[in-house]
C-alpha cells in the first residue's frame, strides 16, 4: 500500500444543482494528427499583456471602491480560492492553513542537486560494461522527458495558475513550488552534464521522441488556455477551464506522468546502479508528492467553494482525460522498455498506472476508473514515504553559505 498524505479538504461527489454549461475540449487529440511545430508555448501572447493582468490582480477592491482604510482589513472568512475580493498582498489572517503548513513542510525539505555525489554514476556510465543498452535507454529517455517537463510545470504555475488563485496562502505555496521546479530542472541538467550526455539530444527529446512528445502535447493546451492574457475566471466556463487545468497538472502530470520514470530510476538505484541519480530522483519524488497533494487540496477546496462547476458533463470530461493520460503514460512505458529490464516490464506498468489513476480519481471525488487494481510495486511506498530522509540532513556534503561567509571585496 502506498503511503500518501491525507488531504484536508474533503472531496465532494455531490452532483451539482447548477445548470450544465458547455465546456471547451482540451483533450489534445487533434494536435496529434497535425505535423507539429516545436513545443514550447509559442502561441502565448506577449509578456506585456500578462504583466497588465498581474497589475489588475494587485488592485485592492475595497480601495478601488473608495471605502475607508479600516474597512479594507481582510476578514479570513471572505477569502476565496478563485474570484476572491480580498487583498492578495495580505497573507494573514490565515484561512487555508493546510496551504501554509504545506509551504512550511516543503521549505523544511530544501535540497540542492550539487549536494549529491555523482562520481559513482559517472564511473558506471563511462564503463563500457557498466550498464546494459536497455538500462542506458531508460536513463536517456528519462532525462529526455524530465529536462523539459519541470520547465513546463514551472511555466504553468508562473504564467498560468498563479494569477488566477486569489488565496495568498496558496500563492505562497505556488511560489515555493515554482522554485522547486527550477531545482528539479537543475537536477536533471546536473545529471546530463555529469554523465557527459549529448545536451542537444536530451533537451530536444520532447520534440523528437514520440512517446515524450505525445505526453507534452497532451499537457500544453491546458497551460496555454489559462496563460492567455484574455482568459479571466469568473464565468462557469472559464472557472471550469481553470479547474480542469489544475486537475491535469496535479493528478495527471505530477501525479501520473512522472511515475514510470521515477519507478525506473529508483529500480536502478535498488540494484546499486546510478545511485546518485536515484538519490536525486528520491528528493524530487518527495517534492512532487507534496506538489500533487497540495494540488489536490486546492482542487477540493475550489470544488467546495464552487460546487456548481462539478457537473456530470465536467466529470465525464475529466474521466476521459484520465483515460487518455493512462494510455499515453503506458505508451511511454512501452517505448522506454521494449524488453524486460531491471525486473520491470511495460505490462507491469499497465496495472500500476491504473492503480495510481484510481487513487488520483478518488482523491478529487471521482469513482475509481479501473476497479480492483493492485499496486505491483509496493516498494515505491518506501520511496514516497521517505521518513528515512531525516538522514539526508545529517549527511549533506555542502553547507549553505551563511551571511558571515560572504566576501564583499
Ligand atoms: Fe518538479
Ligand atoms: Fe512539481
Amino acid at each position: 500500500m502506498l503511503v500518501w498524505e491525507d488531504n484536508t479538504p474533503t472531496p465532494s461527489n455531490a452532483p451539482s444543482n447548477a445548470p450544465a454549461s458547455s465546456v471547451p475540449s482540451f483533450d489534445g487529440h487533434a494536435r496529434n494528427t497535425q505535423p507539429s511545430p516545436a513545443l514550447g508555448l509559442q502561441s502565448v501572447a506577449s509578456a506585456q499583456a500578462i504583466a497588465q493582468q498581474h497589475a489588475q490582480q494587485l488592485v485592492r477592491p475595497a480601495q478601488a471602491q473608495g471605502q475607508a482604510a479600516t474597512q479594507r482589513r481582510v476578514n479570513a472568512a471572505d477569502k476565496r480560492i478563485i474570484n476572491g475580493q480580498t487583498d492578495v498582498n495580505q497573507l494573514v489572517p490565515f484561512k487555508y492553513k493546510w496551504a501554509w503548513e504545506k509551504y512550511l513542510a516543503t521549505c523544511a525539505n530544501h535540497w540542492m542537486p550539487q549536494e549529491v555525489n555523482m562520481s559513482r554514476d559517472i564511473a558506471l556510465w563511462k564503463d563500457p560494461n557498466g550498464l546494459t543498452e536497455d538500462e542506458r535507454r531508460i536513463i536517456k529517455r528519462n532525462l529526455g522527458f524530465f529536462v523539459t517537463a519541470d520547465s513546463l510545470a514551472a511555466n504553468n504555475i508562473v504564467l498560468g495558475t498563479y494569477r488566477h488563485i486569489t488565496a495568498p496562502e496558496c500563492r505562497q505555496f505556488l511560489l515555493r513550488q515554482a522554485f522547486e521546479e527550477a531545482i528539479h530542472t537543475h537536477a536533471y541538467q546536473y545529471i546530463v552534464e555529469s554523465l557527459g550526455l549529448d545536451e542537444s539530444e536530451i533537451f530536444n527529446a520532447y520534440n523528437e521522441v514520440t512517446s515524450i512528445r505525445e505526453k507534452d502535447e497532451f499537457l500544453i493546451p491546458f497551460i496555454e488556455a489559462i496563460m492567455d492574457p484574455n482568459f479571466h475566471t469568473g464565468t462557469q466556463q472559464n472557472d471550469q477551464t481553470l479547474l480542469k487545468s489544475l486537475i491535469v497538472f496535479a493528478c495527471l502530470m505530477e501525479g501520473l506522468f512522472f511515475y514510470v520514470g521515477f519507478t525506473q530510476i529508483l529500480a536502478l538505484g535498488r540494484q546499486n546502479k546510478m545511485t546518485g541519480a536515484a538519490e536525486q530522483y528520491q528528493y524530487i519524488l518527495r517534492d512532487e508528492s507534496m506538489h500533487c497533494n497540495f494540488g489536490i487540496d486546492l482542487i477540493n477546496q475550489l470544488k467546495l467553494e464552487n460546487p456548481h462547476l462539478w457537473t456530470p458533463e465536467f466529470k465525464t470530461e475529466i474521466k476521459a482525460l484520465f483515460n487518455k493520460a493512462v494510455e499515453l503514460e503506458y505508451r511511454y512505458a512501452e517505448d522506454t522498455m521494449p524488453r524486460g529490464v531491471l525486473g520491470l516490464n511495460a505490462s507491469m506498468f499497465k496495472g500500476y498506472l491504473r492503480y495510481i489513476a484510481n487513487r488520483r480519481a478518488t482523491q478529487i471525488g471521482l469513482e475509481e476508473l479501473f476497479p480492483n487494481e493492485e499496486n505491483p510495486f509496493p516498494w515505491m511506498s518506501e520511496m514516497i514515504d521517505l521518513k528515512k530522509e531525516r538522514n539526508f540532513f545529517e549527511t549533506r556534503v555542502i553547507e549553505y553559505q551563511s551571511g558571515g561567509a560572504l566576501s564583499w571585496d
